[in-house]
């Protein structure tokens, strides 16, 4: 059957809601459509789905490999997915993707997209918010593009290694997420600025949980310039912020967005089912 979704751009750096589509079992028109609107708008929101555990594999293999993330546990009867929850019970505690980030940066090849459907959701709270990287980067003056071009910054799976918070710090426990793995202080190098492989646009590409340093600085040299871009980057004007519904699906590209989860609902249960797109080694200007 062929579907016209409405495409409602929300915010005028990213972001856009998707109504009239069904991603049960979408046709390839369906998908260029959708395609399109995530070149344009970075992240979608398609409103009122109903997807098994399985037809959310299926819908995420149309976007390419399907990424099986390290360090997270993952669903035992579905392997690709992993819940992303926090029950009632747990409080003041920190939460998966409290604090901005593209997805799991420090990888060789860090995601394309990821896609996250809500299933229970708190009656206020638990909202999501994205900043556009591109926008932050054609907000920077010429002088600061030129500098930040050539450079490289090391990333790791700095929560997950040796260096990060003792395990004993207080994280959810619903998620399952590893401490302490020596394999998480691997250093990768990627570009700062990395331009869109589908937009050919310029994005910066840092961000506070992975991005440890610049190639050939120390920390402490880095730290000024780092704590600069990661204030910068997530300008409000920069950002969209979506009220999940159960049923909500949200697409994102990692590759010119960062996102983080508000933990502001403390003594309700969320629960999203989360899958993650492989991408390409970042390529800078
Ligand atoms: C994530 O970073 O993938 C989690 C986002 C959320 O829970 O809203």
């Amino acid at each position: 059957m062929t579907q016209h979704p409405s495409i409602r751009p929300l915010a005028p750096a990213c972001g856009a809601e998707v109504v009239g589509i069904d991603l049960a079992d979408p046709s390839e028109s369906t998908m260029a459509q959708l395609r399109d609107a995530l070149a344009q708008h970075a992240v979608v929101f398609c409103l009122d789905q109903h997807l098994s555990p399985a037809q959310q594999v299926e819908l995420t293999r149309r976007f390419g490999q399907v990424l099986r993330v390290p360090y997270i546990r993952h669903l035992d009867a579905h392997p690709d997915i992993i819940a992303v929850l926090k029950e009632a019970d747990e409080r003041k505690i920190s939460t998966f993707g409290g604090t901005w980030h593209s997805d799991f940066s420090f990888l060789d090849e860090p995601p394309s997209y990821t896609l996250l459907y809500a299933l229970e959701l708190p009656a206020l709270g638990g909202d999501t918010l994205w900043a556009s990287q591109y926008a932050a980067y054609e907000a920077l003056s010429p002088g600061m593009q030129r500098l930040l071009d050539p450079l490289r910054a090391i990333q790791t799976a700095w929560p997950h290694g040796t260096r990060g918070p003792a395990p004993s710090t207080a994280v959810s426990r619903s998620i399952g997420m590893a401490r302490n793995d020596p394999s998480a202080d691997r250093e990768v190098l990627h570009p700062v600025v990395r331009v869109h492989p589908v937009t050919g646009r310029k994005a910066l590409f840092v961000n506070p949980v992975y991005s440890q340093r610049f190639e050939g600085m120390s920390e402490e040299e880095s730290r000024p310039l780092l704590q600069f871009l990661f204030q910068h980057a997530t300008r409000a004007e920069f950002s969209c912020r979506l009220r999940w519904a159960p049923g909500t699906l949200a697409i994102w590209d990692n590759r010119c967005l960062l996102h983080m989860a508000l933990n502001d609902y403390d003594g309700s249960r969320r629960l999203l089912h989360r899958t993650t797109v492989a991408g390409e080694r970042p390529v800078g200007p």
